[in-house]
């Protein structure tokens, strides 16, 4: 049994991982992964958290106290976001312009929570003026969106909502989990009260964890629920405790080496410089952009709300979409996305995150899809 287990990792290859995430991990993060475990309460692992709080806040561009890992993935970044804020029947607004808008809608709808959902068409952006005088009408608990729309490459106008949302009683809440780190995530100037993320995509670490923070004015309204938090393992009233404080309580057994990992990317990230590495996304982007289009390619979303970590290009007509991503893998080992849900089959999905967004694997991908088209 061993000797098959061996055999089988011993076939893993390195793929040029192009789609939607994960992204290419760096060298620095695999050795993270590989250095001895320690135990969760261990005096060196406590400084190690303490660290990963302070690098948090520096990404996400936050004083809050609360900036954290959660254990999981994005999803569980967003579990988290609701769970602890919803009460049944609150009144939330959630913008949703593709897959992950109507994640964020499931999940707030199966807490109990009256959404209100505004729908905007599949690879165009949320309305600014429309969601102001929605919210000139309705006071809602929570206003939540997707910053990055991966499932269609559209950016959506967070820091425009986020003005909106400031001169009311809601709680803003954002999903970065494809933006932090390819693209300005502010969350003070733009008035975030709940912004997760997650780790495998411009910051370029394996899935698994979900980094979170949360505003002051939101760690208070969390304290005065009438009912408990709905969900033992995402409670962030206990987590808190093996975070915050003089002794720390064990809540769940931290994945340590994955929290080593998301410091070492994040120290990646950061010595890069939070704008230089905005600028290279935006740079490779526009060269893959137009790489694609001399191949006689079109891109799915307007020039002016098209993201740098995520190209969305239309499949051309009479191109087995299928067949070329998997002529792709196998003769190229090159991975690039399907599209999601009502955009499968119509587009694939390029993504330039992180690691990945360097200039070798635009000009690697370019080189094979006009070789294989
Ligand atoms: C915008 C967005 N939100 C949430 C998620 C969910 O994250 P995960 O798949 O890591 O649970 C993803 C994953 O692709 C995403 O792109």
């Amino acid at each position: 049994m061993q000797t098959s287990n061996e055999q089988l990792l011993n076939g893993v290859e390195e793929v040029l991982l192009m789609g939607p995430g994960p992204s290419m991990v760096h060298e620095s993060v695999y050795k993270a992964l590989s250095v001895s475990t320690l135990g969760h309460l261990d005096p060196y692992f406590i400084q190690i958290m303490d660290m990963v709080k302070v690098q948090l806040q520096q990404v996400f561009q936050t004083g809050n106290r609360l900036a954290i890992p959660m254990s999981g993935t994005g999803s569980a970044g967003m579990e988290t976001s609701f769970v602890n804020f919803i009460e049944p029947g609150d009144p939330v607004l959630i913008l949703i312009n593709g897959v992950f808008g109507m994640r964020q809608k499931d999940v707030a709808e199966r807490l109990g929570a009256r959404v209100d959902a505004m729908e905007y068409e599949w690879g165009t952006p949320v309305l600014v003026d429309e969601v102001a005088e929605k919210l000139q009408r309705n006071n809602y608990k929570i206003v939540a969106m997707v910053h990055a729309e991966t499932s269609t490459g559209v950016a959506n106008p967070v820091e425009a909502i986020g003005e909106l949302v400031k001169g009311t009683d809601s709680l803003f809440l954002v999903d970065t989990v494809t933006s932090l780190g390819g693209m300005e995530v502010a969350v003070d100037k733009w008035g975030i009260d709940i912004i997760y993320s997650g780790t495998q995509k411009c910051l370029s670490c394996p899935p698994g964890i979900a980094p979170v923070s949360v505003s002051e004015r939101a760690v208070e309204i969390l304290h005065n629920r009438e009912t408990k938090v709905p969900n033992w393992y995402l409670d962030l009233t206990m987590i808190i405790n093996y975070w915050e404080g003089e002794k720390r309580a064990y809540h769940h057994t931290a994945p340590i080496n994955m929290i080593y990992a998301l410091h070492q990317s994040l120290f990646n990230v950061l010595d890069e410089g939070l704008e230089n590495a905005w600028a290279r996304h935006q740079e490779y982007h526009k060269v893959l952009v137009s790489g694609l289009e001399e191949l006689g390619l079109t891109m799915f979303v307007d020039p002016d709300y098209r993201l740098p970590m995520l190209n969305a290009v239309v499949v051309p007509d009479g191109v087995d979409e299928a067949s070329v991503r998997s002529r792709l893998r196998k003769d190229y080992r090159i991975e690039i996305g399907a599209g999601l849900g009502p955009m499968a089959g119509k587009v694939w999905r390029i993504g330039l995150m992180g690691e990945t967004c360097r200039p070798e694997n635009v000009d690697r991908v370019l080189f094979a899809l006009k070789e294989i088209l």
